[in-house]
């Protein structure tokens, strides 16, 4: 069942997703050369605590840290460990908070210090996906004009969207109806209507769509080796069109 939030629940799910916005600021800060996946997981951690938030991914079904770090052919769900950073590396970091009962959730995926060109124009195109995703989150598109937009961009430009996994609704909980896939036929899916709050989070491709799951039951890897890349954003529907909640750039 899909939720309309009043104004008062989206400016606690604001509150929310201005932690996320800050622990996406603070985590990039520390992003480095030599750096650690767990050390920042700890600077997270510790900015998340210290706004009177929690950490929504910390614990959920058991996921065991703060934030995910997903580092070059890793798509989503990355672990962060003892892996020392190294030029080159691009870096997603998804990261989620909740405070005071109301949730959000966002990604953005980071060069370490300088990375190879095709590798920019991999984080450009996904990130210009996303938008063009959200800028179909208007009332009176369905569902799946969000997934269109973002399809087409990506593949038009020569790389492949993830099909399994997908954006998701977000307010009282970290998932909520409805799905958000990043690829599917324009005019179809659920209609959109003021007040519903999605995640929109495409993760793209350089090679196959296709990805597997490591041993540890998270860390998502493309099936072929390829590079990919994630950008997330929380986004309110309003009358007038998509309010972004979160912040990055
Ligand atoms: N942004 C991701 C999602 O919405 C992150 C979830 S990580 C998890 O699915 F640990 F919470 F599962
Ligand atoms: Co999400």
């Amino acid at each position: 069942m899909v939720i309309c939030r009043s104004k008062s629940e989206i400016a606690k799910i604001r509150r929310a997703c201005d932690v996320v916005s800050g622990v996406l600021a603070e985590v990039r800060r520390a992003v480095n050369p030599g750096r650690t996946t767990r050390e920042l997981d700890r600077v997270a951690e510790e900015y998340i605590i210290s706004k009177g938030a929690f950490p929504a991914f910390k614990g959920y079904r058991g996921y065991p840290a703060s934030i995910c770090t997903s580092v070059n052919q890793q798509v989503v769900h990355g672990i962060p460990s003892d892996y020392a950073l190294q030029a080159g590396d691009i870096l997603g970091i998804d990261a989620g908070a909740v405070l005071d009962g109301y949730y959000g959730d966002a990604a953005i995926t980071v060069p370490v210090g300088d990375i190879d060109g095709e590798l920019i124009n991999l984080l450009q195109i996904t990130r210009a996906a996303l938008m063009k995703g959200i800028d179909q989150a208007r009332p009176g598109r369905r569902v799946f004009d969000i997934s269109h937009a973002v399809q087409q961009h990506v593949e038009s430009n020569g790389y492949s969207v993830v099909r399994d996994f997908v954006g998701h609704g977000i307010g009282t909980h970290l998932h909520e109806d409805p799905q958000v896939p990043n690829y599917g036929e324009p005019g179809k899916g659920k209609r959109l209507v003021e007040g519903m709050v999605l995640a929109i989070e495409p993760m793209v491709n350089t090679k196959g769509f296709e990805v597997k799951t490591l041993s540890d039951n998270w860390t998502v890897i493309t099936a072929d080796g390829g590079y990919s890349a994630h950008f997330e954003h929380s986004v309110a529907i309003l009358s007038d069109g998509p309010a972004i909640l979160t912040e990055w750039d």
